[in-house]
């Protein structure tokens, strides 16, 4: 690959020459090439944040309901869509099926619009190139079965944050009469000659993707089915409300049950995309962290009670406004808070590496544990770098605030790891800068002007 006689002054910098060895390491580095890999944040801490702050559609979201667009002949208008990396592959993803797009995304567009119309399906395969670096793809692994009868999807390996396997929404798919076979690193998944069949689908572990793909391929499938320890995260209930404004039959939408009764065909909807829990939960965190107040506008407090709980027991004042949640902590003294991550309406598993840096910052001891994925402490030795006293017992961290961090060289290993790593900076004295940003730009848009329009002092340093 070739590179610029400024980037070679750039690569003898060993911090930056480390950080381009981990980028070749990882599966889900940008196709781009190093250019958009090895963009940094650079973040001089101290500032207390003050201001509002925009929170879009969400993330997890929108890459369920584009792949839902697969499941009719007429076009899915879905608004509020985040401007991301992710949609982007998603989008290049689902054209190579066939699907049209028509997007206006732009940040001055009134309603973020994407129109997405599978007249008919072109291809069935999610290849190996796409899934890498989105695990998300499997998504379209459902509505392809049931719209089409036949998928071809590339088997995600293991990420970041453990092997995360995709057996149960395989189980899924069986139960509603698929044959799955696993061959050259693919899942291929056929549907017998009659189309999907309703059936009990029980999980054995709550998962958001498998309860997704699972009613996906419910919803066309003939007869009744019944969805048990389904996930309840709001991302499905809006997948689940989209699906019946195109005329699928579900109930149950919030709970841990679903009943789908299959319909032969869906039609057009328009849609607007439920506003990203995580993104409020991690700006709320981003106030409490410099002590600062937020308004976060466009969303609302009964997306993430669980966060705001654990908030307010650290002793952030929250308050609903009109448009929004209002974070306050000013002046505020913050005592160290146990948490340990559950399905929803659990502490969210993607607000863990944020908690770990508050509470870094926080006075006591908290323990942290993770029960969801294996292996997502990704980023306690890079929050260590930056002088939180942090030990790892097994499935659970147990971090002994202390009032200030010291910047440093950091570097993201997932896109949860990154935003705690700028929350960490924001907090820090002195000088930090964020290696590997890609994984920001995959779930945080315009992360750095919405933080430095409420008073932090953060910048990209362009690869
Ligand atoms: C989704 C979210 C992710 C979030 C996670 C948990 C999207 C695009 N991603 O991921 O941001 O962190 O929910 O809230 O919405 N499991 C199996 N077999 C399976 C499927 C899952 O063993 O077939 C396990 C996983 O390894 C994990 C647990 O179930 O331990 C939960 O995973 P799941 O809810 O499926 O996560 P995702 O849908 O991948």
């Amino acid at each position: 690959m070739s590179h610029s006689p400024v980037s070679d002054l750039v690569l003898r910098d060993p911090a930056v020459a480390e950080a381009r060895h981990a980028i070749d390491q990882d599966p889900t580095r940008p196709a781009k090439g190093y250019a958009a890999a090895m963009d940094r944040i650079r973040i001089r801490g101290g500032h207390r944040l003050d201001g509002t702050i925009p929170i879009g559609g969400a993330k997890n979201a929108a890459l369920t309901l584009m792949p839902a667009a697969l499941l009719t002949d007429q076009p899915l208008t879905l608004t509020n869509v985040p401007r991301l990396a992710d949609i982007d592959s998603m989008i290049a993803l689902l054209s190579q099926l066939g699907v049209g797009v028509n997007a206006n995304l732009d940040v001055a567009a009134p309603d973020r619009r994407l129109t997405l119309h599978a007249r008919a399906v072109a291809c069935a395969t999610a290849p190996y190139d796409i899934v890498r670096k989105m695990r998300a793809s499997v998504l379209v692994l459902g509505p392809l079965l049931a719209r089409h009868g036949h998928a071809r999807v590339s088997q995600p390996g293991g990420c970041a944050i453990g092997t995360r396997p995709v057996d149960l929404h395989l189980k899924a798919m069986e139960a509603l009469g698929a044959t799955i076979t696993l061959e050259g690193g693919y899942i291929e998944a056929r549907a017998p000659s009659g189309g999907l069949k309703g059936a009990d689908i029980v999980f054995p572990t709550v998962t958001v993707g498998g309860t997704e793909n699972a009613l996906m391929a419910a919803v066309l499938a003939d007869g009744e089915t019944l969805i048990e320890n389904a996930a309840r995260e709001p991302e499905i209930t809006d997948l689940a409300t989209c699906l019946n404004a195109m005329g699928a039959r579900i109930e149950g939408l919030g709970t841990n049950t679903l009943r789908v009764r299959g319909v032969p065909r869906l039609h057009a909807a328009t849609h607007a995309i439920v506003a990203d829990r995580i993104e409020t939960g991690t700006y709320a965190v981003a106030a409490a962290i410099t002590r600062g107040r937020l308004h976060l506008q466009g969303t609302r407090r009964g997306l993430f009670e669980a966060v705001i709980d654990h908030l307010q027991e650290a002793g952030v004042a929250i308050a609903s406004t009109e448009t929004g949640v209002l974070v306050d902590a000013r002046d505020h003294e913050l005592r160290g808070v146990d948490v340990m991550t559950k399905p929803y309406p659990g502490f969210p598993t993607d607000m863990q590496a944020q908690w770990m840096a508050l509470m870094s910052t926080a006075s006591g001891a908290a323990m942290i544990t993770e029960s969801i994925f294996e292996n997502r402490f990704m980023h306690v030795p890079e929050l260590a770098r930056m002088g939180a006293d942090i030990n790892i017992h097994g499935g659970s961290a147990i971090v002994r605030g202390r009032r200030r961090l010291s910047g440093a060289q950091v570097m993201a290993t997932d896109l949860r790891a990154s935003v705690c790593l700028v929350l960490a900076g924001l907090a820090a004295e002195g000088e930090t800068i964020v290696n590997r940003v890609y994984h920001l730009d995959r779930g945080y848009e315009t992360v750095e002007a919405r933080l430095a329009a409420c008073g932090a002092e953060i910048n990209r340093l362009r690869g």
